[in-house]
């Protein structure tokens, strides 16, 4: 037979070539599946997908649209099932509705829209003898949350004057979940969920909190605020405070009401990855995807219960509403210089330096404290972009995913790009983001200190520099780039059982296609990177999820092309022609059913 490839343990695959197929392209050897499409059925009484007779009704029961984050979670006592959630972070009505008119958006449409926002759980089988995995409908497990789903709010913020509303006197009941970007699983058997740009949702702000969030101050271009006033910052001021959370699901559990938790923050949170520390705390990592803008980290002061009672379950999801919250800072140990493909290095021969967690607020069961001056707790938990600023906290490349390897407690941040870096009077590049106009996107890699999840300090340095490997200004953790992929726009993160980091892109500035890649972390291949898939015209990779056998990932809004729509599709992804596109999730396996790359 062919020569076995080379690589990492986890990473023996012939890699993808950066193509432009309106296909999901997987290595040679390898099969792959379509799991599940927007519009599927998945609750009962569901109809079958109709994109010429949708309905907000159908959609409530359908598999929703733009899939991001994936979780994978064990079904125990039932054969060869998983349940898969899965975030649908945002809709595309044009390439959804025939005939869509965006200066009058119809009630129906609207209201589909809202449907197909927010998060599904949906139990999968896979068939033993041709390795598909496939949904099963009507599953007692499978959910769909909405945007209009009822959710509590918990934490310091949780009742206070900032998020009451006149539908909500309380301050502790809103409804619906909002642009879910990616995510994280707990050890504790729950899915959380970032809330990303739900500033696009808010029309008609004048005020300054908000436009540091970057909400509008005209109408959005959805037009929602026409069919519920709650989107009309004017006429329903705080709703928005209402958004920009940490969403936690007990997905085990399809009448639990799903939880924000305002003690981690309210910023654009991409995602939220969670360790614990030795005495069994929880840690959580989140990233605020903005140009210049931080990430952070909540150390919690209550330990998780094992088992799966009903007690401990109840005690767990309470988790992350004691603690602190804190945000990184981020110093170089040598004068900043700009990674410019000389060769020219920092004066210590390295891109690297130390850090600080500054506190910004802490809770326990008898109340919060904020860190912050001039802020209140609430208010930091409301307004933590702000608070951020206010403690001099460290402007990054967008951070997008962050993820602490399971096995080497080394924590990993993707910066997806930011070519505004060092333009005009924007920050210049420094050592720890060394790309002015920054057009591919940087990992790094942080150290606890003494590699304790809750350390206050760390050590970082650069990991991958992304581009075009030919180019001299990127850098593969010291791994000759002759024998590298070109990735750019890191965006989601995962790791294998083998310790390798799976990095999927959005973005992608090399002119082909976004894809899936892996690369080694530790041993004599680290930095080896090497392109596992790709994906179709317009479409972003998402979720990643990485088994011994399979890999799933969530190809979002394919055919998104500027000027594509219904009547004039740039991807006949994965029906064919004639088919309307459909966000969808693809599992992909070895033919001859061994593990991945082994
Ligand atoms: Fe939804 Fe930052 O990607
Ligand atoms: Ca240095
Ligand atoms: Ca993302
Ligand atoms: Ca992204």
């Amino acid at each position: 037979g062919p020569a076995k490839p080379k690589g990492a343990r986890g990473l023996r695959f012939t890699p993808v070539a950066p193509n432009k197929e309106d296909a999901v392209v997987v290595p040679d050897g390898y099969r792959q599946n379509v799991v599940v499409r927007w519009g599927e059925p998945i609750l009962r009484g569901a109809p079958a997908f109709d994109p010429e007779r949708q309905s907000a009704k159908a959609q409530a029961g359908q598999f929703g649209y733009n899939n991001d984050f994936l979780a994978l979670l064990p079904l125990p006592g039932e054969r060869d099932r998983q349940l898969l959630v899965a975030n649908h972070e945002y809709t595309d009505e044009v390439l959804m509705f025939r005939g869509y008119d965006p200066a009058n958006p119809t009630r129906e449409q609207v209201e589909i829209a809202w449907a197909a926002h927010g998060l599904s759980v949906v139990a999968v089988e896979e068939d033993r003898r041709t390795g598909k995995l496939t949904v099963v409908n009507r599953h007692h497990l499978n959910r769909r949350v909405t945007a209009t789903t009822e959710f509590r709010l918990t934490g310091p913020a949780a009742g206070s004057d900032l998020l009451k509303t006149s539908a909500d006197r309380t301050g502790r009941k809103v409804l619906g979940t909002l642009n879910n970007c990616s995510g994280g699983t707990t050890p504790w058997g729950t899915t959380l969920h970032g809330e990303e740009n739900f500033n696009q949702y808010f029309a008609n702000s004048s005020r300054a909190t908000d436009k540091r969030y970057g909400i509008g101050t005209g109408a959005t271009e959805r037009k929602w605020e026409r069919f519920d006033k709650r989107f009309d910052v004017s006429q329903e001021p705080n709703e928005v405070h209402r958004f920009g959370y940490v969403v936690e699901l007990d997905p085990y559990d399809p009448d639990s009401t799903p939880r924000k938790h305002t003690l981690l923050g309210r910023f654009k949170h991409e995602a939220a990855t969670v360790r614990l520390t030795r005495d069994g705390r929880p840690v959580v990592y989140t990233g605020d995807d903005e140009r210049f803008d931080y990430f952070y980290k909540f150390v919690g002061s209550k330990r998780m219960k094992k088992g799966g009672g009903r007690a401990a379950r109840e005690h767990n999801l309470s988790l992350l509403d004691e603690g602190t919250l804190y945000v990184a800072k981020l110093t170089g140990d040598s004068p900043a210089i700009e990674i410019d493909g000389t060769g020219k290095l920092p004066a210590d021969g390295e891109f690297d330096g130390s850090g600080v967690w500054i506190p910004l607020v802490t809770a326990d069961a008898h109340g919060a404290v904020s860190h912050v001056e001039g802020m209140t707790a609430e208010e930091v938990c409301v307004f933590t972009r702000l608070a951020g600023d206010k403690v001099g906290a460290t402007k990054m490349d967008r951070p997008e995913d962050i993820e602490p390897n399971p096995h080497t407690g080394k924590v990993y941040v993707a910066l997806t790009n930011n070519s505004n870096r060092g333009v005009g009077s924007n920050a210049p590049a420094d050592e720890a983001n060394p790309r002015n106009a920054n057009k591919h996107g940087h990992i790094l890699e942080l150290t606890e200190r003494w590699n304790q999840a809750d350390a206050t300090k760390f050590a970082w340095s650069l990991f991958l520099v992304a581009g075009d490997p030919k180019d001299p200004a990127t850098y593969f953790a010291g791994f000759p780039k002759e024998a590298v992929s070109p990735i750019s726009c890191p965006d989601n993160v995962a790791f294998d059982d083998h310790g390798n980091l799976w990095i999927s892109t959005d973005g992608n500035a090399l002119g082909t296609h976004d894809g899936l890649f892996g690369v080694a972390t530790a041993g004599e291949r680290r930095g080896e990177l090497k392109q596992f898939l790709t994906v179709p015209n317009g479409a972003e990779t998402c979720g990643p999820v990485v088994q011994d056998r399979r890999v799933l990932v969530a190809v979002q809004h394919p055919g998104e092309i500027d000027g594509a729509s219904v009547e004039n599709p740039a991807s006949t992804w994965p029906d064919g022609p004639g088919k309307i596109t459909r966000p969808a999730v693809v599992a992909v396996w070895r033919a001859d059913g061994r593990d991945i790359g082994v």
